[in-house]
């Protein structure tokens, strides 16, 4: 439920997602998996995916087990893909739950078919194969045979095949194109010997764009979903809307003489007369604890002086007219005819926007807005 007067909060644009995520269909032309992972990369995991659901998505997939069951807790019970490890003591709530593992090894498999053929139970399972990547999946030599032995087990089901590409987001690296080579092998031997799974996946958002070949029958899609760029080479086009905007309060306003400390060690001093406003975002909330943080303040830009506290930080007022304690401050947003963008942070905290949306915490109230729904 929206919470009357948050402090500091998130405005989580769901028009948008079902926006972003009908634009991810129209280009891929596949299935889109909803990646939801990571607290739906901070936009709040059980609402964006009832929002994908609404607009007409299938799948969603998560990187933990505990995902799954906390979207199954939810009374969300499309197809779901959990993409990590999942610990055999975990098979039997997935088969109940029907949630769709990832496998990748010979004993998790050997324990998997243990747990479920013992209840007469049998667990969906997608095969990771490593490509090129180099962090989950069975070597592409290894691959054919893997899948074939595991369809043969009792109490697992091979309902997909999949890769994950390293740098799809690089179109000037030619290490996809490698990957989507020995993808394709993996997919023609397999359909020699006649296993033929219903999904074959490898892309995620920047390979939608940047390698429509590889788009399978479906597609695993993060961060466009969310109207953020794959990256500084990979640009969303103009269709897609950011989703998330970052807001918080003044709490206090203050007049300080020339030569005053401000914050924790002082790390800013004024240099004249100077009116300084505190506001309620901190390092706690994943507003990090750098130098040089900007917020908007009726449609201008300020910046923020000193430390960032836990919970709170202080900006310079100077020169901004009829502010007072209780108004709206735009951390990622827009304010008047300014806007700073998820990017515009990422690149001021040397990271990229994934971790910036990711980071924000739990404690941030997320208010559920539907963009479409004011315009006439
Ligand atoms: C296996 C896998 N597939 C798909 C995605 C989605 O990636 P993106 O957010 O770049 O679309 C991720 C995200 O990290 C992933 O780990």
């Amino acid at each position: 439920m929206n919470s009357p007067l948050p402090t500091a909060w998130l405005e989580i644009d769901l028009s948008a997602i079902q926006n972003n995520y009908r634009e991810l269909c129209r280009i891929s032309g596949a299935k889109v998996a909803a990646v939801v992972k990571a607290n739906a990369y901070g936009h709040g995991l059980v609402e964006v995916a009832q929002a994908v659901l609404e607009a007409g998505g299938e799948w969603l997939a998560v990187a933990r087990f505990e995902e799954a069951e906390q979207l199954r807790k939810n009374w969300i019970m499309a197809p779901v893909l959990v993409l990590g490890y999942t610990p055999p003591e975990q098979v039997v709530e997935a088969a109940k739950e029907n949630i769709r593992l990832t496998l990748f090894d010979t004993q998790t498999a050997i324990r998997y078919s243990a747990q479920t053929s013992q209840r007469g139970m049998t667990v969906k399972v997608h095969i990771k194969v490593n490509t090129g990547m180099n962090r989950l999946g069975i070597a592409p030599q290894d691959a054919v045979e893997f899948t074939r032995w595991v369809s043969g087990l009792p109490g697992i089901e091979v309902e997909g095949v999949f890769t994950h590409f390293a740098r799809a987001d690089e179109p000037a690296a030619d290490t996809t194109d490698r990957q989507i080579r020995i993808f394709d092998e993996v997919l023609a031997s397999l359909r020699s010997v006649g296993i033929q799974p219903k999904l074959f996946h490898a892309s995620n958002s920047a390979a939608v764009f940047n390698y429509p070949q590889a788009a399978y029958d479906m597609v695993r899609c993060g961060i466009a979903l969310y109207g953020l760029h794959p990256s500084p080479e990979t640009l969303l086009p103009a269709t897609f809307r950011p989703a998330l905007t970052l807001k918080t309060r003044l709490t206090s306003i203050r007049e300080l003489d020339a030569g005053e400390g401000v914050g924790y060690n002082y790390r800013y001093y004024t240099s004249k007369k100077e009116r300084i406003g505190t506001i309620a975002i901190g390092y706690a909330d994943g507003f990090r604890r750098v130098m040089g943080n900007k917020v908007l303040v009726n449609g201008v830009e300020v910046p923020v002086v000193g430390s960032v506290c836990m919970d709170q930080c202080m900006i310079s007022l100077d020169g901004i007219q009829g502010v007072q304690v209780g108004d709206e401050v735009v951390l990622i947003g827009k304010s008047g005819g300014l806007q700073r963008t998820v990017e515009d942070v990422a690149k001021e905290w040397g990271t990229v926007n994934y971790e910036v949306v990711c980071g924000m915490a739990d404690r941030l109230t997320r208010r559920f807005i539907h963009s479409n729904d004011k315009k006439g």
